[in-house]
């Protein structure tokens, strides 16, 4: 096979990348591990920023997400039963976020992507990538026990954490920075209507606790777990006791029914600081990965591409390759900064050490100052639906 960019992954970096390369007429053919069942099904995040909506928008793929998202306009920050409120719109000059589920996104620029005649390969495992310090890179990959060669002019690595692309880059390329938190978050489904008209993060002596939603009538919801917990050890009788106990404020009722789905995700934090090497480019999960308080990851993925499309149709366009050589620097403001929101927000939000501890101390009068200080309350509302591109000029 032969085309121009080369991209692994149809998470939402690669099919954000494959639909735009398309609008500039520059070729692309996308290879996925896993079946299209799989990559729909899977449950991720499901908040979408300001940025994120206006790309989907200005690729026409926003409709569903218009019609069946909801917009937020503010977040409830809840810390020992007591809640701050942050409206975004007023802080930040009417930019919101819109909840809208991970695979929802991928779903819409998938058919969109297949509709269009776009090649893309499920079941199809991208094994080596060699020659990416030549002009004709090549994809080795696998499919149903046969080999074959994706041959292009760049690849763009959008395979996830797991995936080969950071593997591929030269060791000496680039320096990595890990931090692994001492918690992790057990994910639920939940057929009822939510509790609340916004997100709620809360700090509580048990420990954090988030409510978020997916629809009028499923609740998305997380509790902080120790790092070696099963959901064998969490019934549903346990999670919704927690829930409510960490979730308390006056006058607030916990809504509860059928849970259908549970999940532990590990928190960690992972850098690195070199997105490319010659015509290897990386996105999203591949490059960095960050704690999910905030809701950072999918909308960071999207936005590394952003900086991908942008170079690589300087190149196609105008043989200039300036802007792939600015593309690690470009995206790394960004994404150094979505680390250090997510930082905060996690450690602000969750249990790290004995209940009335200092650290506890430090933790509440962060918020202790938010509920005084307007400046505070904008720094947290204009992180969290996302600083615009421009600000990183
Ligand atoms: P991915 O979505 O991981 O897509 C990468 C794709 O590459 C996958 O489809 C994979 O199958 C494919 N692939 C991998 N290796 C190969 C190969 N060798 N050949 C071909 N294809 C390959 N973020 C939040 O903000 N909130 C959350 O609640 C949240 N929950 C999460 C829960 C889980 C279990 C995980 C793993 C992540 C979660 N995230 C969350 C993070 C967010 O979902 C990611 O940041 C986002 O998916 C990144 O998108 P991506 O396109 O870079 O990578
Ligand atoms: C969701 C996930 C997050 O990590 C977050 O900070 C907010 C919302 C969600 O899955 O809806």
């Amino acid at each position: 096979i032969k085309t121009q960019v080369g991209i692994i992954g149809a998470g939402p970096s690669g099919m954000v990348l494959a639909n735009w390369l398309k609008k500039h007429d520059i070729d692309a053919v996308v290879i996925e591990l896993r079946s299209r069942e799989y990559v729909e099904g899977r449950v991720r995040a499901g908040l979408v920023e300001q940025n994120t909506k206006d790309i989907l928008k200005e690729l026409g793929l926003d409709a569903r997400m218009k019609k069946e998202g909801i917009v937020h306009d503010g977040v409830y920050l809840s810390f020992d039963e007591e809640r701050v409120h942050i409206p975004f719109g007023e802080l930040t000059g009417g930019r919101t976020i819109t909840i809208y589920g991970q695979q929802e996104i991928t779903k819409d620029l998938t058919d969109a992507w297949l509709q269009e005649g776009g090649e893309l390969h499920f079941e199809t495992m991208a094994t080596k990538i060699v020659d990416f310090d030549t002009k004709r890179p090549k994809i080795h990959f696998e499919k149903d026990d046969e080999e074959g060669i994706l041959e292009c002019d760049f690849v763009a690595a959008c395979d996830g954490f797991h995936g080969i692309g950071r593997k591929t880059l030269p060791k000496k390329s680039f320096h990595s920075y890990d931090i692994t938190y001492p918690f992790s978050w057990l994910g639920i489904l939940a057929n009822v209507a939510p509790s609340t008209d916004e997100l709620i993060y809360a700090y509580h002596e048990n420990g954090f606790a988030l409510h978020s939603l997916r629809s009028e009538t499923v609740s998305r919801l997380y509790v902080q777990v120790d790092n070696d917990e099963s959901v064998d050890n969490w019934s549903d009788d346990r999670i919704w006791s927690e829930l409510s106990q960490r979730l308390a404020a006056p006058g607030f009722d916990l809504e509860k029914g059928p849970i259908f789905e549970k999940s532990i995700t590990p928190m960690r934090s992972h850098m690195i600081d070199s997105l490319r090497s010659g015509r290897l480019l990386l996105a999203g999960d591949a490059a960095h990965i960050v704690p999910p308080t905030g809701g950072k990851g999918m909308n960071l993925a999207i936005a590394d591409v952003k900086h991908m499309v942008d170079a690589f149709v300087a190149y196609y366009k105008t043989n200039s390759e300036k802007l792939l050589d600015t593309y690690t620097n470009d995206a790394l403001r960004r994404i150094w900064r979505a680390q250090d929101f997510s930082n905060f927000m996690t450690k602000l939000f969750h249990k790290q050490d004995a209940h009335g501890s200092f650290t506890y101390r430090l933790q509440k009068a962060k918020v202790d100052y938010l509920k005084v200080s307007k400046a505070y309350r904008t720094t947290i509302a204009e992180n969290y639906v996302g600083l615009p591109f421009e600000s990183f000029k």
